[in-house]
């Protein structure tokens, strides 16, 4: 039976590549749960199912398909305990199959048929085999296919050939152990390109042979705020770098998976750790300190020849770590004002006839660019390195917004989209009460789906010159591995979708999400379920009751809830709109796909305080200046409080309360550090008069000009966390209250964590 069996497969895979043989039985059309979308995917009769005895056929002397086929080896070991002899043989002579063929048509494409008989995975190169192979690990890891794979034509290649990830390991540093998970996942998404920012004003992160003060002085900084809790006080620096050897382990581990790793070292500006390790190479003539303040730092290297001959070294360094054909030079937020007060900048510029600052960043960037050019390397910056003239062979990355690429690729540059805030990963993806600390702006998995790499304004004979999008994951508020997993996972699947499918269907991707995120948790990846998770709402209603809604972000999913404390199951009370419950209720709630829990079930206890509670996150800001939420350094029964503020102006409303007969107030308020670096933005800041040197937290009624309720000082909560209590004079009716800080953020800043009324 057996041997009847391989001849038959030998007959229908050796056939042909793209069109294989159909043989008799029904098609299989329960949903592929495949992420990217292949770009054309056919149902064919039959499944095929793996044994201890089914063998990963190569041919002869094909290193590139046994290299591939030891991959999938260990793949299969991991999702099904067996391991597959790899046996050489003629292309289709049954199992799983790879053949290297110049049939198949396109870099990194690849076909891949699966039949009751066998699977066949062919490509022209070994990056394709590569994703043949990632496209076959899916389905064999789709609980769905547990009795078989079924029966598929697939034909596929990317819409782009760069589909990125940037890390920021200057911000926050990661072990190579966690940069190698990332990298295996960036693999299993068919990203190819990992930009690893390597420098900052905060941390230089590279080992450089010539020049040792980079690491042993600027890889470490003063730990400020919640990096005091990873290093273990105030007084112990936060430090990491990579040595050469690790750093071309990760590159060796990256292209092992098809991944280029693109090395970002930042010029002229974000220098300020380069500068702190070798003042000489700075153009302010001050020492300064390894920065930890995150945002705009103004120091910027020299122009002098001897800070070329630096900045060469560094990079002849770096390109014999890094063999990527891009260097990323940075180029962003280069602030001016030292080469503004530099008398030998100034007189540079001149003998350059050079007159304005931002044209003689063009000139830094297009010397290095020159540079790279002889070395056969391609510079690739910020979007700002287009305010110079810069070779045409730069390559530009679009960051503030897409503005960037769109000048850029109608100026005939080859750019490649990161916009912020879009596919940036740092802004939250939720407004959950639950989620981390960071950027609140609220890039949401669909937010990172719709996102189109090809912005229209781009002329269509210009749009070739987009070669990609990619996510970044800037680490200012990511500073541990489950952060940076929650920030990344699934939007990642989001930005994979996008930068290798050209089809897009949003509904079919969720309805392919709950499988992905069964494999995220076998491979050990804890995913953000934010897309799915259950907000809970409430408000007062008649006869002492609350009116409770609930929503998803995605609207996927059945939602379930309980009123009596257990835990919500796929037997639980359907939401089909907002009740009510007596008080006090504790409400839990779920997704449900089937039986399958979408996310952690969330819970809200409802009492009649309660209901007369916001916290920072329930309350609306002011306005936008730069809101962040922020995490207390100091933990409150084992979590740390986050609080939502604008540092620039701490002002927040609580719209429509009624205020009939009601006048006591308890307000939460809490001391942070102020490590900011505002640049120009300074000028923003709104100050408010203190009547006393720690200031007061006044409550206004309608609008934050208007009438003066209440004056709580807060000398009373001394530097830290403290519940401070104020009384509101008798008021009838509805109003906004408006919450501000007096005085001034800086050098701390004074949060509020959250207002109850009695
Ligand atoms: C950037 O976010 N400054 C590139």
């Amino acid at each position: 039976m057996r041997r009847f069996l391989l001849l038959a497969v030998a007959a229908s895979l050796g056939a042909c590549a793209t069109s294989p043989k159909q043989t008799t039985g029904t098609v299989d059309n329960a949903p592929l749960s495949l992420i990217p979308m292949p770009a054309q995917v056919q149902r064919t009769p039959g499944h095929f199912r793996i044994a201890a005895d089914t063998k990963i056929v190569v041919a002869p002397g094909d290193v590139q398909a046994r290299r591939v086929a030891g991959q999938l080896q260990g793949w299969i070991r991991q999702a099904r305990g067996l391991t597959l002899d790899i046996v050489e043989g003629k292309a289709g002579s049954g199992g799983i199959a790879l053949a290297t063929e110049a049939a198949v048509k396109g870099r990194e494409a690849y076909t891949l048929d699966v039949g009751s008989a066998g699977v066949r995975i062919a490509a022209n190169d070994e990056t394709g085999l590569f994703y043949g192979a990632v496209t076959y690990w899916q389905l064999l890891t789709d609980p769905n296919a547990r009795n078989g794979v079924p029966g598929v034509h697939i034909v596929d290649a990317p819409r782009f050939e760069w589909r990125g990830l940037m890390l920021d390991s200057s911000r926050h540093f990661q072990s190579v152990s966690e940069i190698e998970h990332l990298l295996d996942q960036m693999a299993m998404h068919k990203l190819n390109t990992f930009h690893w920012h390597l420098t900052d004003d905060q941390g230089w992160r590279l080992q450089i042979e010539k020049y040792p003060k980079l690491t042993e002085v600027g890889a470490c900084r003063k730990a400020v705020g919640p990096d005091v809790a990873l290093t273990g006080g105030k007084d112990e620096p936060y430090c990491g770098f990579y040595t050469q050897e690790q750093a071309k382990q990760i590159v060796a581990y990256a292209a092992e998976r098809h991944i280029t790793v693109v090395p970002e070292i930042e010029m002229p500006g974000h220098a300020q750790a380069a500068v702190a390790s070798y003042p000489k190479f700075g153009a302010g003539g001050k020492k300064l300190a390894v920065s930890s303040d995150w945002g705009v730092n103004t120091a910027l290297y020299n122009v002098d020849d001897g800070t070329f001959t630096f900045l060469q070294d560094v990079l002849d360094e770096v390109m014999a770590i890094f063999p990527s054909t891009y260097i990323h030079v940075g180029g962003d937020e280069a602030a001016k004002d030292e080469w503004e007060r530099s008398k030998t900048v100034q007189a540079k510029m001149k003998s350059l006839g050079i007159d304005d600052e931002e044209k003689m960043q063009g000139w830094f960037i297009a010397r290095i660019g020159d540079y790279l050019d002889k070395h056969g390397r391609r510079l690739i910056g910020w979007d700002e390195i287009l305010d110079g003239k810069v070779p045409a062979s730069a390559t530009v990355m679009s960051w503030r917004g897409t503005e960037g690429a769109i000048k850029a690729a109608n100026a005939g540059h080859d750019v490649v989209l990161a916009p912020s805030p879009t596919l940036y990963l740092d802004q939250l993806q939720s407004s959950l009460p639950d989620e981390p600390p960071g950027r609140p702006s609220g890039q949401t998995l669909k937010t990172i789906y719709d996102f189109d790499p090809v912005p229209t304004a781009i002329a269509p004979d210009k749009a070739k010159h987009v070669l990609g999008a990619e996510a970044t994951l800037f680490s200012e508020y990511l500073p541990n591995w489950y952060r940076i997993q929650h920030a990344a996972f699934p939007r990642m699947a989001a930005l994979a979708e996008r930068t290798w499918s050209s089809r897009t269907d949003w509904h079919g991707f969720l309805a392919r999400l709950p499988v992905q995120m069964s494999r995220y948790r076998a491979a050990g990846i804890v995913p953000a379920d934010s897309a799915f998770a259950v907000a809970i709402a409430d408000e007062p209603a008649m006869g002492g009751n609350a009116k409770v809604t609930l929503s998803n972000q995605t609207g996927y999913g059945t939602l379930r809830y309980t009123t009596d404390g257990s835990a919500p199951t796929p037997q639980s009370t359907a939401y089909t709109g907002p009740f009510e419950v007596p008080l006090p209720t504790t409400v839990r709630a779920n997704a449900f796909d089937g039986q399958f829990g979408l996310a952690g079930p969330r819970d809200r206890s409802i009492d009649a305080k309660s209901l007369l509670r916001r916290t920072s996150d329930e309350l609306d800001m002011c306005g936008n200046k730069l809101v962040l939420r922020l995490e207390s350094p100091q933990a409150v029964d084992g979590q740390r409080p986050v609080y939502k503020v604008d540092i620039m102006d701490t002002c927040w409303m609580w719209k429509g309360v009624k205020l009939d007969g009601r006048y006591g107030i308890a307000v939460t308020v809490d001391r942070l550090p102020y490590n900011y670096a505002l640049w120009k933005d300074v000028k923003g800041i709104v100050s408010r008069k203190a009547r006393t040197a720690a200031g007061e937290l006044e409550v206004h009624q309608d609008t934050c000009d208007g009438p003066k309720l209440t004056t709580i000082p807060l000398a009373k909560a001394k530097d830290g966390r403290a519940t401070l209590n104020g009384i509101l004079p008798k008021r009838e009716g509805t109003h906004d209250l408006c919450f501000v800080i007096t005085g001034k953020p800086g050098p701390k800043l004074w949060v509020l964590g959250d207002v109850q009324l009695r």
